[in-house]
């Protein structure tokens, strides 16, 4: 059955807290999933109304909230904030937390400690976390504290150094280490695993291999879901676009024209009018 919006899925659950377990439904029945990164609490309420199955507090934060020219140097400290807010603005999905770099590599039992502090400190349901076998152990180590993982292979944007810049995963000899790396996050425990910049028909063999569902991100149309960084979807990047984006709205334009209006209508004395203004009765 190919993939298909569902009645049960879509409807009768809306109101529902989306759960792992649901993950686990939506690739049994061939439903897509649909997740989106947010970190606040006004786009996370935005995302969740139009249906977005989970969101992500991604590491990505470190370039669209901080600034910085890579996802390396965002702290623990710095993300648990913005999860804080992403979960009371979602009420139905399931808000997810990227552990950042430097705060679970070293050891498994690092890995648990830092899925705990964004668990009991932000309220996240699940975090994620990069690598395939060589994490394998790290997330073995979360789940079995009774913390939900999705994984994160292919490009693992967190070592762009190791793995020289931007470059597609999977091609050629790359296509064995790929799937050995999801088929080592799925027998961890992880839920879910999101496959970054490989070929479409390399997602498509490692999501027919795998028993949890796959979510793609520059990864084709055969993924059981998809992932985008909301700012990306949305038109509201500074940065370089990557090939596999598309943008739904043009957002920077829209709000550079409404800031660019009301400082002009401010030069002009237009705002504010006697509309917005109060009287002393
Ligand atoms: O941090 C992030 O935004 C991610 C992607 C999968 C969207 O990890």
């Amino acid at each position: 059955m190919g993939p298909r919006a569902s009645k049960l899925w879509r409807m009768s659950e809306a109101s529902k807290r989306v759960r792992v377990r649901h993950f686990a439904k939506a690739k049994a029945e061939g439903i897509r999933i649909t997740g989106l990164t947010s970190y606040d609490f006004l786009t996370a309420g935005i995302f969740d109304r139009a249906g977005v199955d989970f969101l992500l507090v991604g590491d990505s934060a470190a370039n669209v909230v901080f600034g910085y020219d890579s996802t390396l140097p965002v702290t623990v400290d710095e993300l648990i904030p913005l999860c804080r807010g992403v979960v009371r603005g979602a009420s139905r999905a399931l808000v997810v937390a990227d552990l950042p770099f430097g705060s679970y590599e070293a050891s498994p039992d690092e890995a648990l400690h830092t899925a705990i502090r964004f668990m009991k400190e932000s309220g996240v349901h699940a975090v994620k976390l990069e690598g395939g076998t060589r994490s394998s152990e790290h997330i073995e180590r979360i789940v079995s504290a009774g913390i939900p993982v999705m994984g994160h292979v292919g490009f693992t944007p967190q070592s762009e150094h190791g793995l020289g810049g931007h470059v597609v995963q999977g091609r050629g000899g790359g296509k064995e280490q790929l799937l050995a790396d999801a088929l080592a996050v799925q027998s961890a425990g992880a839920f879910a695993v999101v496959i970054e910049m490989v070929p479409h028909d390399v997602a498509k063999e490692v999501s027919e291999a795998l028993d949890i569902p796959t979510i793609g991100i520059g990864a084709g149309s055969h993924t059981d879901g998809q992932i985008l960084v909301w700012t990306d979807l949305a038109g509201l990047s500074t940065d370089r676009v990557p090939k596999f984006v598309k943008a739904y709205a043009q957002l920077e334009e829209t709000l550079l024209g409404a800031v660019t209006q009301w400082r002009k209508e401010i030069d002009s004395g237009d705002f504010p009018g006697p509309e917005h203004s109060f009287s002393a009765n």
